[in-house]
């Protein structure tokens, strides 16, 4: 096969005003990103020579959320006169001294799940103009797509422009085509607005073809890949259906899900054997779960890398951790950036940690807060114990050597540093360094007062 360079079009000049919202409809989240930027990564998949977004007048806002993406092509369509007008726009953009190679693809900003596998065959029927089509019980709305005796395309009718037995048709148009660019915008050229709407439909480039002899190839896809948001619920419609795809190849990959309907995974999660989630547990980012990785109900895990053995038990929530080994956390525990724990690490409720990297075997199970800190092996933090690594102005680190043990309710003034084997007793505030192997203490010393009596009622 030739090389054939592709561009791809992401059309998302809509205003989407089912939306009702203030931000744009393709900026709208689908599992914690934006809608565009699913789309996006699928075409990417494709190995494009360009991805450009054709974007309406109010679209400022879509180009600054993807500023960032500095090899995005931006088109900018001022006048919304219908699909085929807005392809013809992007065409003549990326014309040079009328010179237009290679084939286009064209995408919806907000049709977020179809899958890089269905355009990558949708782009492998040849060079001629393909479109992807999917069967709906209920097409209203679409645009309704009629083949001739060899399966091609003979044309697409827009629903406004149907009669009844055009209607009747289940096979709907989802959008999404590729043909080879200079056909499509000769074709675009010619393109009128007469009919119900007064737009240019990019649809009536179908007819173009079949009369050029050279009738369009029809892909099937499945409609979920297919399904648009054009308010709330459909959107959200969108997340249940993304949530169910993201469960189901966890569940292949090996995974066993409590129940995958409360299961959201919003980013990628990679997992190794016999890993257990139990229910209403949320992925973010980047997880990668070892073998035999367990979490427990009601918790998140963001950015997390987790090594074989791990446990998370209930109601954690975890974001930028990674365990080297088998570790315990939880139930309610709050692991925050930075948080590095060595093999046979307990971290309990109510225990905080944020840039705490903690060695082998050392245990904090009840009420802490330890940020800032480097703690060694086999220290054991005790309930209540605080680095107060704050002055209200500047971070100062913790340093917790190895055997340390911190009795209840310490406060640790960093900087400071607990020397290897040192004690510190119960309810101190230390400021200053503890020696090595010694009991450090700072706290009232108790006396009891003999012979002191109660008060007693006035007469
Ligand atoms: C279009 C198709 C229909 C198909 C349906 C699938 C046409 C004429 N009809 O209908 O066959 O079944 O999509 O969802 O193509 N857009 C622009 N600029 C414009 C007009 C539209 O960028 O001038 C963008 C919109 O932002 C949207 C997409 O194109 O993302 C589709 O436009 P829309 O008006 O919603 O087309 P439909 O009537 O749904
Ligand atoms: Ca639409």
């Amino acid at each position: 096969m030739t090389a054939t360079p592709l561009h791809v079009l992401i059309l998302a000049a809509g205003e989407g005003k089912r939306m009702k919202s203030a931000s744009a409809k393709v900026l709208m989240p689908l599992a914690g990103r934006p809608l565009l930027s699913h789309v996006i990564g699928s075409a990417r998949s494709l190995n494009p020579v360009g991805v450009h977004v054709v974007y309406g007048h109010n679209g400022q806002q879509v180009r600054d959320a993807f500023a960032a993406d500095g090899s995005l092509g931006w088109i900018e369509q001022r006048e919304r006169l219908g699909t085929g007008h807005a392809v013809r726009t992007a065409l003549e953009a990326l014309e040079t001294d009328g010179k237009l190679e290679g084939r286009v693809l064209i995408l919806y900003g907000d049709v977020p799940l179809i899958r890089a596998e269905t355009l990558a065959a949708l782009v492998g029927t040849g060079d001629g103009l393909a479109m992807l089509a999917t069967r709906l019980a209920d097409p209203k709305g679409y645009g309704r797509v009629v083949l001739d005796a060899a399966g091609k395309v003979r044309h697409i009718v827009e629903e406004k422009d149907a009669n009844a037995a055009q209607r009747a048709v289940d096979l709907v148009n989802t959008g999404i085509v590729a043909g080879d660019a200079a056909r499509l915008l000769a074709w675009t050229r010619a393109l009128g607005n007469s009919n119900a709407q007064g737009e240019y439909y990019l649809t009536d480039v179908f007819e173009m073809a079949a009369a050029e002899g050279a009738p369009a190839a029809c892909v099937d896809c499945d409609p979920v890949e297919a399904s648009g948001a054009n308010d709330p619920w459909q959107l959200a419609g969108l997340e249940t259906l993304y949530r169910e795809r993201a469960a189901r190849e966890l569940a292949l990959a090996g995974v066993r899900l409590a129940d995958p309907a409360r299961l959201d995974v919003r980013g990628s999660v990679s997992a190794g054997r016999d890993v257990e989630v139990d229910v209403n547990v949320i992925f973010e980012g980047e997880v990668v779960l070892g073998d035999d990785v367990r979490i427990g109900p009601f918790t998140r895990v963001r950015n997390a890398t987790l090594a074989a053995g791990t446990v998370v038990l209930a109601h954690c929530d975890l974001d930028g951790v990674v365990t080297h080994g088998p570790c315990t956390i939880g139930p309610f525990a709050r692991l925050r950036p930075g948080t590095d724990l060595a093999a046979g690490v307990h971290i309990g409720n109510f225990v905080e940690t944020k840039n705490a990297v903690i060695a082998e075997g050392s245990k904090a199970n009840h009420l802490s807060y330890l940020g800032d800190t480097v703690i060694g092996s086999k220290v054991n933090i005790g309930a209540g114990t605080i680095t107060c690594n704050y002055d209200g102005v500047n971070k100062s680190r913790t340093t917790i050597e190895d055997r340390v043990f911190v009795g209840s309710n310490s406060s640790l003034v960093a900087p400071v540093t607990l020397r290897a084997g040192s004690t510190i007793g119960a309810g101190s505030v230390i400021t200053k360094d503890a020696p090595a192997d010694t009991l450090t203490i700072s706290r009232a010393r108790q006396t009891a007062i003999e012979g002191w009596v109660r008060p007693v009622r006035k007469p």
